[in-house]
């Protein structure tokens, strides 16, 4: 199923993102078959990969949009989301941003906080409109996945404290420009285990069970994203089980008459379609290793410095025997390290090296320090 046109890619000035469209399509095509199954819809969460091309292809799907800033819906309506399909979330949104996602209409605000309640409640009134808001909810589970990207435990900024929610509700009576239109979770990233997602249903029934004791109908329930991909064997698992998950929330979560459920998933849709690729620059004795010093650095893909992620590297270019390398950037920081002591094709200069699973959080992660160029991006359908 791999594809790669070694070929076309010696042409290429690296280091450069590489995404597998053909592999992107098949992905979507599995996350929106399993989703409808159930009627479920489906929000791309757009921080994952902001590319304008992978945009314009997953709104060609017919999926909605996740959006945190306003230059993120700016860029999903760019690519063709239609303003009806997106939803902004996010603890701190500017009041221009806030502007944008009214001036056009959207979907509905995720709201985090009850300061943000009364600022978009200001803000639709001096329009006269009235803003879909559904409250973000910090359901206190913890998804067991690294810290930095667990968002929801009552020790995360995110989302509305449980026992915050009753002020919440008696505020929006006092807020006549908000229409509450539901409830949003979002417990972390990269969730690999079920039992998380179990939690989240369980909470999630019980925190509808009690507004609709009060009367209140929650007419949309967002599960926000978190499916994790398998980062040691991309090969193997290239499309995550979107079959598996979406039964989970079928089977654990039993929807109201005419109650609407989303999902925005990020990872999982992106994550195993893009490979950053980079050319070997020197391979350098050290006393005890051997270091593979590549053109590309944490400025093209942080995720190895900054989670301590996991990447699965290969070389491109030899099918020598294995040797042990530690994979190194040329950022003038130790942290500027792909990978410890993994097995590669025997390297030398000039090899190029692929590191996989890169779709997701790496070329919209990717900075200029140390004066650098942001990578390009080129397109398996666009090589052939
Ligand atoms: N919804 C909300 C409200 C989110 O905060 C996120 C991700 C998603 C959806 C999408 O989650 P996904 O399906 O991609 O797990 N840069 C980190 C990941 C940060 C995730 C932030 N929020 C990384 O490289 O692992």
């Amino acid at each position: 199923m791999k594809y790669f046109p070694i070929d076309k890619f010696r042409s290429i000035e690296t280091p450069f993102y590489f995404y597998d469209i053909a592999l992107l399509r098949k992905t979507l095509d599995a996350a929106v078959t399993e989703a409808a199954k159930y009627n479920y819809h489906i929000h791309y969460a757009v921080k994952a990969n902001a590319n304008p091309r992978i945009l314009s292809i997953i709104s060609g799907q017919g999926v909605g949009a996740d959006c945190v800033s306003g230059g993120e819906i700016q860029a999903a309506l760019n690519a063709g989301f239609p303003c009806g399909k997106i939803v902004f979330a996010g603890v701190g949104k500017a009041d221009w941003e806030i502007n944008v996602g009214l001036d056009h209409d959207i979907f509905c605000f995720n709201v985090e906080s009850i300061p943000e309640l009364e600022v978009i409640n200001y803000w639709a009134g001096s329009k006269g409109k009235t803003a879909g808001i559904a409250l973000r909810i910090n359901p206190d589970v913890d998804a067991h996945t690294h810290s930095h990207i667990t968002t929801g435990t009552k020790e995360d900024k995110f989302g509305i404290h449980l026992d915050q929610l009753d002020e919440v509700l008696k505020l929006l009576k006092s807020l006549p420009f908000l229409k509450l239109l539901g409830l949003h979770f979002h417990i972390g990233s990269q969730i690999t285990d079920k039992e998380p997602f179990l939690l989240l249903c369980k909470r999630a029934n019980e925190i509808q069970t009690r507004l609709s004791e009060q009367q209140i109908k929650i007419e949309h329930i967002n599960f926000g994203g978190g499916l994790g991909i398998d980062y040691e064997h991309p090969d193997d698992h290239p499309i995550p089980d979107f079959k598996e998950y979406f039964e989970l929330f079928h089977t654990h979560f039993p929807v109201f008459p005419h109650q609407e459920v989303h999902f925005e998933p990020g990872r999982s849709i992106v994550g195993q379609c893009g490979s950053l690729i980079s050319k070997t620059l020197y391979v350098k004795e050290g006393s005890e290793k051997t270091f593979v010093i590549l053109d590309a650095g944490f400025t093209e893909l942080i995720r190895p410095a900054l989670y301590d992620a996991y990447h699965f590297i290969e070389n491109l270019s030899s099918e020598q025997p294995l040797e042990t390398y530690e994979v190194v950037g040329p950022i003038c920081e130790s942290s500027d390290c792909f990978a410890k002591q993994i097995e590669l094709n025997r390297t030398s200069r000039g090899d190029l090296l692929a590191i996989r699973s890169s779709g997701a959080y790496g070329e919209i992660m990717a900075s200029q320090y140390n004066c650098r160029q942001l990578p390009k991006a080129y397109f398996s359908d666009l090589l052939e």
